[in-house]
């Protein structure tokens, strides 16, 4: 249908109007951002970067004081040492800590030492050389003190369980990857090297034996953060309860965080710092006074920790920050078949329903990212042993960093085509086949 004459004239008149406005505006805009050098210099790009690298400083190398539990307490110090140097026992070689999953930061290791270990010169079945690492800060996320060249204490930081290497050195050893989970790290084999365990088997109510049994069941890639408020080591199941480590990049956007959507980044770190990695800090979460549910945690006033000397709370917003700067790898060009994901994109925005919660582009869900266990056809195990009962909509970004040891929270599928089976049959979504591949192509490229 043509326009009346008359419109299009008035019309054209509103734009030049407009036209004028906006090239006002512009000019106005232009002159006002002109000196950009202030803006990138100015008080908020200031604050930014003074935070993300007190976070990433904190991220990597603080201990929040939790020496004072792991080798106060636990004197893992003296497992690691060994009794050649000054512990007890054998010592752990640099071949076992590779052995259980730590990583060495090759761009702390000074020129002669790369070139004595490229020179097979390094005896890595030497404590000794252990030691060495750790004084030069080389073993991603263990902090270790020393004085009048013995150690005297270690402590544990994020960057232990949430960052690994990219092994560009060798095996184990590389540039730091932040917030990559390291899926190689067994934790449980550390904690079993301990020469005391018994102030753990006091806390969970239970003996040494049982204490050995529960964390040598976990395996690599996983930890149990629930096992010190419920002290439920094993599922109904036999399998351990103990789930596994999460990226702890890609979260920007993401309301609840962990898989049971204990809260928000700040309220888990601290968590994490307190309860977990033993620093100390103060902690409140009136929720872990229910001695029904967390009869652990109940029993040792977990809600409401307060210390005389708090070395968590000032930490958590630096930390907060850089852990929102991290964001997710993106898969390499080659890693998946780009025409498949552009189909398998369309099948996750509709017939597959998979973005009625994994919305993006955080791939969580904007709002409450809660479901009930049901919803997505699994047990409530886990779910119910956080104070809602239910799961949290995973964010799905840089799936392929983290496909080792599987998907879910304890990583029940193995491979995304086994997530995307599982959903199928739950969700009645009638995928055929080549459905099914273009979709599993689709979460390779997110
Ligand atoms: C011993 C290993 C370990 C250490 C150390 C550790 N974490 Fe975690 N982290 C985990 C596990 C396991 C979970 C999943 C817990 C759950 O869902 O119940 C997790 C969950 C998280 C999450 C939630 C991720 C998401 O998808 O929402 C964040 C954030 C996080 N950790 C940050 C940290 C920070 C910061 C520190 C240091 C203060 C830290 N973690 C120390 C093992 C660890
Ligand atoms: C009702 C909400 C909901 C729908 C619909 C849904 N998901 Fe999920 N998704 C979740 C929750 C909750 C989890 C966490 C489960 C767990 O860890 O036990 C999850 C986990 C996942 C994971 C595992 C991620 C990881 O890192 O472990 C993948 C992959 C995934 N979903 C893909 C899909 C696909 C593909 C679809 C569509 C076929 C889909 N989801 C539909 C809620 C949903």
């Amino acid at each position: 249908m043509r326009r009346p004459s008359a419109h299009r004239i008035a019309r054209s008149s509103v734009m030049a109007a407009l036209l004028l406005l906006a090239g006002g505006a512009l000019f106005n805009v232009a002159a006002l951002s002109r000196p950009t050098h202030q803006a990138r210099n100015g008080p908020v790009q200031k604050s930014a970067q003074r935070l993300l690298n007190e976070g990433r400083r904190i991220f990597r190398f603080d201990t929040f004081g939790d020496e004072k539990f792991w080798s106060g307490t636990l004197q893992l110090d003296k497992a690691i040492a060994g009794a050649k140097n000054g512990g007890v026992g054998p010592g752990l070689t640099p071949a076992q800590a590779l052995g259980v999953g730590l990583k060495v930061d090759s761009t702390a290791l000074p020129a002669a030492l790369v070139k004595a270990i490229k020179a097979g010169k390094v005896n890595l079945k030497d404590p000794a050389t252990t030691l060495a690492l750790l004084k030069l800060n080389a073993v991603v996320g263990v902090r270790a003190h020393f004085a009048r060249g013995r150690m005297t204490s270690v402590g544990l930081t994020c960057a232990v369980c949430h960052s690994t290497v990219d092994n560009s050195f060798a095996k184990g050893i590389g540039k730091r990857l932040d917030g990559w989970p390291n899926r190689d790290l067994n934790v449980g084999a550390i904690i079993s090297i301990a020469p005391n365990l018994q102030p753990v088997a006091d806390v969970l109510g239970t003996d040494v034996a049982t204490v050995k049994k529960v964390v040598g069941a976990w395996g690599p890639g996983k930890f149990d953060a629930e096992l010190f408020l419920d002290g439920k080591g094993f599922r109904p199941d036999g399998k351990t309860a103990a789930t596994l480590i999460p990226p702890a990049y890609g979260l920007t956007g993401v309301n609840l965080h962990t898989y049971e959507g204990w809260g928000s980044i700040p309220y888990w770190n601290g968590f994490v710092a307190t309860l977990e990695m033993h620093g100390q800090g103060n902690f409140t979460d009136e929720r872990l006074n229910d001695p029904a549910k967390f009869p652990v945690a109940a029993r040792n006033g977990f809600g409401h920790v307060r210390v005389p000397r708090d070395m968590v709370s000032k930490k958590l917003p630096a930390l907060q920050f850089y852990q929102l700067a991290l964001r997710a790898p993106r898969p390499r060009s080659n890693a998946y078949n780009h025409a498949a994901a552009k189909r398998g994109r369309a099948i996750f925005m509709g017939k597959g329903r998979c973005a009625s919660c994994h919305v993006p582009p955080t791939y969580s869900e904007p709002g409450w990212d809660m479901h009930r266990p049901a919803e997505i056809c699994t047990d409530s195990f886990q779910a119910d042993r956080a104070p809602d009962g239910m799961y949290r909509t995973t964010p799905l970004r840089g799936l392929l960093a983290h496909r080792k040891h599987g998907y879910y929270h304890d990583g029940r599928y193995a491979t995304l085509s086994a997530v995307v089976n599982h959903y199928d049959s739950c969700m009645n979504l009638g995928l055929t086949p080549s459905q099914k591949t273009d979709l599993v192509q689709f979460l390779r490229s997110r």
